[in-house]
C-alpha cells in the first residue's frame, strides 16, 4: 500500500496517540471501514509494543499504517529503525526533515513523509522551507507534511511539489484548524486525532470530518 493511492479513499489520518492499550482495539473496531490511514506513534509504541502494534496491523489489514517515528538520526541508523519498522506491517514513516539528505532512510516499499514545518513553534524549519522543500524532491520521499495552521506554507509546498507528492498536515480540530482548510489550501490528507478519539461518538465524528475534508472549503 502506497499514500498516494489512497488520496480518493480519504482525506482523515487518524492519529491515534492512545495510554490505554484495550482503546487502540475498541476505537479500531469502532470505526471499521472507514478509517484507512492510521497515524501512530512514540505513544503507540510505547503503550502496546513491537508485538502489540503488529497484531493491530494484521488485525487491520485493509488500513495504511503510518509510524510518526520523527527519526532524526544519522542515515544508517534512521534505515534500521525504519526497516524494523516495517518488518512489523507499517507501510509509512515520518522522519524529521532538518537531518538532511544524507540522513534519510531509504526501506524498499516503505513510505517516507519529511516533516518540513510543524503547527507548533518550529520557527527554524520556516525560516528553511525552501530548502526542506527542496530537498524532498532529491530524495524518494512520498511526500510531506506541513502543519494545518500555515496556509501559506502548504500552498509553497503544493506549488513546489506538483501533484506527485502528498501533503499531510496535522493541526486539524483540537488545535483549532477546521477541517477542509487544509486540503483547501492544497493538502491531500488531514491528519486528525483528539476530535475523533476523544469524543462522545468517535464514529460519528469520524464521518462528519470525513465530508468536511472532502468538501475543502475553508471559512476560517
Ligand atoms: P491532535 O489530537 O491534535 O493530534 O489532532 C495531532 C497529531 O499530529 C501530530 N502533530 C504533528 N506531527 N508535525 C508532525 O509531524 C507537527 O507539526 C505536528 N503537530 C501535531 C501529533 O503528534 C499528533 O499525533
Amino acid at each position: 500500500m502506497r499514500i498516494r493511492d489512497l488520496r480518493n479513499a480519504s482525506r482523515v489520518v487518524l492519529a491515534l496517540d492512545l495510554t490505554e492499550p484495550r482503546r487502540y482495539w475498541s476505537i479500531m473496531d469502532e470505526l471499521r471501514g472507514l478509517v484507512k490511514i492510521v497515524k501512530v506513534s512514540w505513544v503507540t509504541l510505547l503503550t502496546i509494543g513491537p508485538e502489540g502494534l503488529s497484531k493491530l496491523i494484521n488485525y487491520n489489514n485493509d488500513v495504511y499504517f503510518l509510524m510518526d517515528a520523527k527519526l532524526a538520526d544519522v542515515g544508517f541508523i534512521n534505515s534500521i529503525i525504519a526497516g524494523k519498522l516495517k518488518e512489523l506491517g507499517i507501510n509509512g514513516v515520518i522522519v524529521h526533515g532538518f537531518v538532511g539528505k544524507v540522513n534519510m532512510p531509504n526501506v524498499e516499499g516503505l513510505d517516507l513523509l519529511v516533516l518540513v514545518s510543524m503547527t507548533s513553534g518550529g520557527e527554524l524549519y520556516d525560516a528553511n522551507f525552501e530548502g526542506m522543500i527542496s530537498m524532498v524532491k532529491e530524495i524518494n520521499a512520498a511526500g510531506v507534511i506541513v502543519g494545518g495552521n500555515k496556509p501559506s506554507l502548504i500552498r509553497r509546498a503544493r506549488s513546489y511539489l506538483g501533484n506527485d507528492y502528498v501533503i499531510l498536515s496535522p493541526g486539524i480540530g483540537a488545535q483549532g484548524v477546521k477541517p477542509g482548510c487544509a486540503i483547501f489550501h492544497g493538502a491531500d490528507f488531514e491528519i486528525v486525532g483528539r476530535a475523533i478519539y476523544e469524543s462522545e461518538n468517535p464514529r460519528d465524528s469520524f464521518i462528519k470530518i470525513e465530508e468536511e475534508s472532502k468538501k475543502a472549503e475553508c471559512s476560517q
